[in-house]
């Protein structure tokens, strides 16, 4: 760390340390970072050669042009010498890049922003980019169809990322593998309210006609969970009655709609934290949009996304992401049963614990294509395996969600519900603020219930063909 402002200022002791480590072999020279991260199914997606620690965001929005203007503040580690290194972003003007506070030459390839910085980077140097950049931020159309990135609505916009939207609007290494804390500082015109993840740390006035608001997300945040909603909504507070702030944006056309499901909302983060262990975030909440505004929801992280009135079901859905995949964040995105199994089942629990349809009932129900029991049971849930989408446009189809809730009944007919239940609660404990592949997730559920569960995953979670009721 001392070497590099070293050697910048006195060349002769760069020259000496390049005979120096001739000498000994090693070299000090830097090379570019990986283009990407070789997902398999989003191998561009995020980028190699660093660690990002933090992002500070410092946002203008016009809701009238649809203008983003600001800059993103990265703090990262470097995990190799780097020449040069990689952000995601797609679309949008970059005006200037700064690293350590010095211009750096950068260039555009496809979604690829290249840095180069003045002086390389050494390993293990933590160092600061600085991205300037403007423009009107695109809307994303994913494999499936859906929209993601950002999207205008009436009165605002709202930017989501799953997969790999986030990069329409801010500069990042965008992969589920690299987490972290945000600063994000939303500034739009006054009468408009600006929402993001975490807890406002102040909401000013800037003297020019703008209200300047400043989101803190203090836990670590997979960049997909990042979230920026802009509109006039009405802002409700509030408290779990086990303490967890709750802090509601809904758009007024949705207000009286959504009132009996966010009404539940502090109850179900408490369910959540008696069944999952500790709520893992600071704060809890819900972002509504009128209906038709994304066609799906999506659990930001603390402050999940709606498009219109939510069902309660739905609010717990969403709220146990929180546990199961902002918390624990899937390590690939081929591994995104972790998270919908996961969020699935615990709607099944959520049922049987508040007088509706039991668990394996449902799981009957499923393989029967039972639709009086539950209306998804004839979704084509079978259709593969969970833990092996065939690509990336499946990745939100019905077998990562039904069928990934399935395999975790069967570890819970298995292992039966004390110990499936001590696995829930020490897998969120384990993985908490990290990512998880989901062998890690199969070792972890052996070890932890002491089952041999082999039938589980060969049948269930990595099987080709249709499973069949288990004989019992
Ligand atoms: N994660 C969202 C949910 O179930 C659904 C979703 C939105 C999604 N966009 C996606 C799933 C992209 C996979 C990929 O709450
Ligand atoms: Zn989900």
């Amino acid at each position: 760390m001392v070497h590099r402002a070293l050697r910048l200022a006195a060349p002769a002791v760069v020259a000496l340390l390049a005979v120096t480590t001739a000498c000994t072999g090693t070299t000090v020279q830097g090379r570019p970072g990986a283009s990407g991260l070789r997902d398999p199914f989003f191998p561009k997606a995020g980028n190699g050669g660093y660690d990002v620690r933090h992002y500070g965001l410092d946002l203008t929005y016009e809701p009238d042009t649809g203008r983003l203007s600001g800059t993103a503040v990265l703090t990262a580690t470097a995990t190799q010498g780097l020449s040069s290194f990689n952000l995601d972003l797609d679309g949008l003007d970059v005006q200037g890049v700064t690293v350590q506070g010095a211009g750096a030459r950068f260039n555009r390839t496809g979604h690829e922003l290249t840095i180069r910085p003045a002086g390389e980077l050494e390993k293990g140097e933590e160092f600061r980019a600085e991205v300037r950049y403007a423009g009107r931020p695109r809307t994303v159309e994913d494999g499936d169809g859906s929209e993601e990135g950002w999207i205008r609505t009436d009165d605002g916009a709202v930017g989501v990322g799953e997969p790999v939207g986030s990069m329409a609007w801010f500069p990042g290494n965008h992969h589920p593998s690299d987490k972290a804390t945000y600063d994000i500082t939303l500034r739009v015109p006054q009468g408009y309210e600006a929402v993001s993840n975490g807890e406002l740390r102040s909401r000013a006035d800037d003297g020019q006609g703008r209200t300047v608001f400043a989101w803190h997300a203090a836990e670590p945040m997979a960049s997909y969970l990042a979230t920026a909603a802009i509109g006039r909504y009405k802002i409700s507070t509030t408290r779990s009655p086990g303490g967890v702030p709750v802090l509601n944006a809904v758009v007024p056309e949705e207000a009286a709609g959504s009132a009996p499901a966010l009404e539940r909302l502090p109850e179900v983060v408490d369910w959540g934290s008696r069944l999952f262990g500790p709520y893992p975030f600071a704060s809890a909440g819900a972002i509504v949009e009128r209906s038709g505004t994304l066609g799906y929801a999506l659990e930001t992280q603390t402050r999940p996304v709606y498009s219109g009135a939510p069902e309660v079901e739905l609010v717990v859905h969403e709220t146990a992401h929180q546990w199961f995949g902002d918390s624990v964040s899937p390590a690939s995105w081929k591994d995104m049963w972790l998270n919908e199994g996961f969020a699935t089942y615990a709607e099944w629990l959520w049922s049987e614990q508040h007088g509706g349809v039991r668990a394996q009932e449902r799981f009957e129900a499923f393989l029967d294509g039972d639709t009086d029991v539950d209306p998804s049971a004839l979704e084509d849930w079978a259709a593969f395996p969970p833990a092996v989408p065939p690509g990336p446009a499946r990745i939100s189809d019905a077998p990562v969600y039904y069928r990934g809730a399935m395999v975790l009944h069967r570890i819970r007919q298995e292992a039966g519900d004390e110990a499936f239940f001590d696995l829930v609660r020490g897998w969120a404990a384990e993985r908490r603020h990290g990512n998880a592949t989901t062998a890690d997730f199969t070792a972890y559920a052996e070890e932890r219930t002491g089952q041999d569960l082999d039938e589980v995953w060969d049948v269930w979670l990595y099987g080709q063909d249709r499973p069949k009721a288990p004989r019992r």
